[in-house]
């Protein structure tokens, strides 16, 4: 007796697609078969529909204090909105407070997260504040199942210099560990805020002074860098939120070299432009950091993932509610930095990436789901659809479309900047360890549910 039987559903690997019965037993999946004629307590008929690999989601930021606020979505309404979105795993981060340990990080992140999370979850040890005891601690870290380590080239409290970047990848280079960064210029970004945070061009510009202060060379001066440092060092480096064609293309240069260097890249510089800064009423709603570029860098990216030299789309999910954004009353630096993302991933992908033939469906689960589980340790468990995996898989009807409205689909956030878009690909049922939590965007599992899962080293 099965738990759950799939019949006739359409399953989308990296490499295949093929219709098939599938079933669940204990949260893994023991049948792939054809005519599969074993009785199941439940059974879904999923003919002309896609099942996919569940979504992992390597970056987002649920109950973040940032900015001086903390970010809204937290790690229940966070791991719903995700849930309904399609996404079966989520990584986090750990962040370091100055004087204490990576240990202490990430037991109380835990902490925070243990009785919420609604799917499994993972964090990066955030390190914010190196010594000597610190390069030891990132084996105790790697041993207790968390194989990433996330440093900050920017923000004061959290940033690293080049000779904490050098030690963190040679030490990557040993544990067999990924290191993501945030990679833009600290001193270019101080030198530019000291010519445009003034009271003319805040008037003139409002939040578009956000876009002015961070062009695109910022970014690309600080990927080129981490490039250099992976180099030397031959460590192990993912680049966090690529949102420049320069970005990425220093990337695909290193790659080709044969170094171990990754890119991500997030929905909102796939599918903006920084032009919705000059919205006098809704511009400082997408400030986010790096910042949303023009049209030649929303290409580069597409292209990226095209042409296989990014890795991974996440979507650096850091949500403030409109009440929170308004903070900023007019001065483009006191935006708290950040958007919702993780409910539309798999769909906004889907129907710009798939729909309008960028990338095939196939490339599609490679980077929302089997090259995250790679880099970070977590497959064969998750990122495939196979016998022996967990069960954590996502339905899609491809000839469904939604007008997504964040007041009608879990979303956590009060607003989306995807209010209104037609979108195929949304997810009719997500199926996390065999239990189905999500149903066209209901929420249907319990709070607590989701488990922490020891990640193992990277796979290259
Ligand atoms: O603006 C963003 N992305 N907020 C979250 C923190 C970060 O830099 O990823
Ligand atoms: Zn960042
Ligand atoms: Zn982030």
């Amino acid at each position: 007796m099965l738990d759950l039987v799939i019949k006739n559903a359409v399953v989308v690997t990296v490499s295949d697609t093929f219709e098939t019965d599938l079933g669940i037993r204990d949260g893994k999946i023991v049948a792939l078969a054809e005519n599969l004629n074993v009785s199941a307590k439940k059974l879904i008929e999923a003919k002309g529909k896609y099942l996919l690999p569940g979504v992992i989601d390597a970056h987002v930021h649920f109950q973040l204090p940032f900015c001086g606020t903390v970010s809204c979505q937290d790690f229940v309404s966070g791991t719903s909105a995700a849930a309904c979105g399609g996404i079966t795993t989520v990584i986090d981060f750990a962040i370091q407070e100055k004087g204490k340990t990576l240990a202490e990080a990430v037991q109380n992140r835990r902490r925070e997260a243990e009785d919420k999370v609604v799917i499994d979850y993972s964090l990066h040890s955030a390190i914010t504040d190196w010594n000597r005891n610190t390069a030891r601690e990132m084996e105790t870290i790697v041993n207790q199942g968390v194989s990433s380590f996330k440093l900050f080239m920017i923000y004061k409290n959290w940033m690293a210099d080049d000779q904490v970047l050098l030690s963190v990848l040679e030490r990557s280079r040993q544990l067999g560990a990924m290191i993501c960064l945030h990679a833009e210029s600290f001193s270019a970004l101080e030198h530019l805020l000291e010519f445009y945070h003034t009271p003319k061009i805040i008037k003139r510009y409002g939040a578009y002074a956000h876009s002015l202060a961070r062009p695109c060379y910022t970014e690309e001066e600080a990927v080129w860098r981490a490039c250099k440092w992976a180099e030397v060092t031959g460590g192990n480096l993912y680049l966090v939120h690529l949102s420049s064609a320069e970005g990425a293309e220093t990337v695909r240069k290193y790659k080709e070299k044969g170094l171990k260097v990754f890119g991500e890249t997030c929905p909102h510089y796939l599918l903006f432009t920084d032009d919705v800064f000059k919205n006098k009423k809704t511009g400082h709603l997408y400030a986010t950091c790096p910042q949303i570029k023009k049209e030649h860098d929303r290409k580069g990216l597409w292209d990226g993932l095209a042409g296989k030299y990014l890795d991974t789309v996440a979507t650096d999910t850091c949500s403030f509610t409109n009440a929170q954004k308004a903070v900023w009353n007019g001065d483009f630096t006191k935006i708290p930095y950040g958007l919702p993302g993780v409910e539309t991933l798999l769909p906004l992908i889907y129907t710009y990436g798939v729909q309008e033939g960028k990338i095939t469906l196939n490339r599609l689960v490679e980077l929302l789901s089997t090259r995250p589980a790679k880099l970070f340790g977590l497959y064969p468990q998750k990122g495939n659809i196979n016998i022996g995996a967990d069960a954590d898989m996502v339905l899609i009807d491809p000839r469904k479309k939604i007008v997504y409205n964040c007041k009608k689909f879990k979303n956590g956030s009060g607003w989306s900047p995807y209010q209104g878009w037609k979108l195929s690909g949304y997810p009719e049922l997500t199926i996390s360890r065999g239990e189905i939590v999500a149903k066209n965007g209901k929420f249907s599992g319990q709070p607590g549910r989701g488990k922490f899962i020891k990640r193992s080293k990277v796979i290259l």
